[in-house]
């Protein structure tokens, strides 16, 4: 790509030049053509060869992204990872996923205005602050931050429907008092003061799409995710939320939301990044879930919990969390060795190896490790974290990487990445859906136009049973 490295990040091109590295070496190790079979339009019905949790299965067409598995390759939009991270940011990889398209001049200008105006949302942080939000599992309360800010929707769905006003509470325009208690019921009560919502579902995705389903809805989620994600993260630390700053990045913005410190250019190029990466991802579970409810005709904002939900496992985002934690566990990196030696004669699963789709070194963990390493430099907890990480590599790649091909996978240096920019451990998942907010609602938008049902079967292997025993004989 033919861009001044300078142009676009003046005070960090150490990080770019640490992500043009990382494509380096990724291009030496591979060549550069796609599979045909899983890059060109196919005639429905498709054949292929499904293997247990859907694996092979082709579900649809998409134009957003690219995996390429078995070369280590992600691309969005027809653009590589490499490229993003080395020139891009966060909000144009949002534009760049909804619309298919990189935005001109005055487009982007007009995003980052519609992404500013999206994080005013005072009045669902004033429902989050009613539930107890400082002992629930923070995937939890992202969730339910989510079904909140879907009373946006339901008001508009209402409008639509024209049921009686005073049914309504609306989040977001102050038609709750303020002066509610803390510890009030009518804070959970966001949807219909008498529990009968009588709105009109859509009839079609056409007509779905046209109401709160289209760009608003997915602008307003990319947005207040990452406002809910530092809300969330201030309350379980006993702080109060911190009103976003008019003029920072998203990247900047949410550490300065979390932290209450406007992070130093690195730090906000290096969450940019990181953001970047985490943004979208082939049909992995999260996305895959959200899909099938967006596949319902249900609405977007239920689609994007279900993303959350799925997001949570520790197969899926939640394993950067835990990766944390194995380091700490492990404690050195020369007892990386033996720790491993025992998980392994005990078949246990490493956490932050291996993938469903890739069998190749995974490209966003290329990026992620040089970038930990930088940041850690300075941070002896991080430094040993980081240093930690190498060493188990080492040990992982020598065995279960040669047996399986079994690499590193994006979440295995993330959480060092985060720990370094201030992120509590309990925070990194939450930090992975503000990111993939933006794959789910594009691959959500893209898949509704032209929308069927979500509908696989299962094979049953169960019994037949002739005779009914009533309960009393049995
Ligand atoms: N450590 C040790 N062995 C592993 C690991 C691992 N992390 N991952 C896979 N294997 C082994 C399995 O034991 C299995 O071995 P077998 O054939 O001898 O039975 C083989 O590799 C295939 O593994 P599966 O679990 O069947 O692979 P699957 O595609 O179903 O799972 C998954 C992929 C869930 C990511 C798995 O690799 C795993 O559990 N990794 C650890 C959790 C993790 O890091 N998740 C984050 C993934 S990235 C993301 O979701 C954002």
């Amino acid at each position: 790509m033919n861009v001044e490295k300078d142009s676009l990040h003046q005070e960090t091109h150490e990080i770019t030049d640490l992500i043009l590295a990382a494509k380096e070496k990724a291009y030496q190790e591979t060549d550069d053509t796609p599979e045909p079979e899983l890059t060109q339009s196919v005639g429905w019905p498709v054949e292929c060869t499904v293997g247990p949790g859907l694996e092979g299965a082709i579900a649809c067409e998409t134009k957003i992204g690219y995996v390429n598995g078995g070369k280590g390759w992600l691309v969005y939009g027809g653009y590589n990872i490499f490229d993003l991270c080395a020139y891009s940011n966060y909000e144009e990889v949002s534009f760049l996923l909804l619309n298919g398209r990189m935005p001109n001049k005055s487009e982007f200008t007009e995003f980052k205005q519609k992404l500013m105006a999206a994080r005013h949302i005072p009045n669902t942080l004033r429902l989050m602050m009613g539930f107890p939000v400082q002992d629930m599992n923070p995937m939890a309360s992202l969730r339910i931050g989510t079904n909140m800010l879907r009373q946006r929707l339901t008001w508009r769905d209402m409008a639509k429907a024209k049921p009686s006003e005073e049914l309504a509470v609306e989040t977001d325009a102050d038609a709750i008092d303020m002066d509610i208690p803390q510890s009030g019921q009518d804070h959970a009560t966001y949807e219909f003061k008498r529990g009968h919502g009588q709105f009109n579902k859509p009839a079609s995705a056409r007509e779905s799409q046209d109401d709160a389903e289209g760009m608003d809805a997915c602008i307003h989620l990319i947005s207040a995710m990452s406002v809910l994600t530092a809300a969330i993260s201030r309350i379980r630390s006993d702080h109060i939320p911190i009103e976003w700053h008019p003029e920072l990045s998203h990247a900047a913005n949410l550490l300065y939301m979390m932290t209450g410190r406007i992070p130093t250019p690195v730090e906000e190029r290096i969450m940019d990044v990181a953001l970047i990466l985490h943004a979208d991802h082939g049909m992995n579970a999260s996305t895959f879930a959200s899909m099938v409810v967006a596949s319902t005709l249900s609405d977007i904002y239920f689609s994007v919990g279900a993303g959350i939900a799925a997001l949570n496992g520790p197969l899926h985002g939640g394993a950067n969390e835990m990766v944390v934690k194995m380091l700490k566990e492990i404690g050195s990196p020369d007892n990386a060795k033996a720790w491993y030696a025992e998980k392994r004669a005990n078949k246990e699963k490493i956490m932050g190896f291996g993938h469903r789709v890739y069998k190749a070194y995974d490209p966003r963990a290329r990026i992620l490790a040089p970038l930990a390493e930088y940041l850690a430099r300075d941070n002896v907890q991080a430094r040993k974290l980081y240093e930690t990480a190498k060493s188990l590599e080492g040990e992982v790649i020598e065995t279960l990487g040669k047996d399986k091909k079994i690499f590193p996978n994006v979440d295995y240096y993330s959480g060092i990445v985060y720990t370094c920019l201030g992120i509590p451990d309990d925070m990194f998942t939450p930090v992975f859906a503000v990111s993939r907010t933006a794959g789910w609602t594009a691959r959500i938008l893209e898949y509704i136009e032209n929308n069927r049902i979500f509908r696989p079967r299962a094979i049953y292997t169960g019994g037949f049973v002739t005779d009914y025993t009533p309960l009393e004989q049995r």
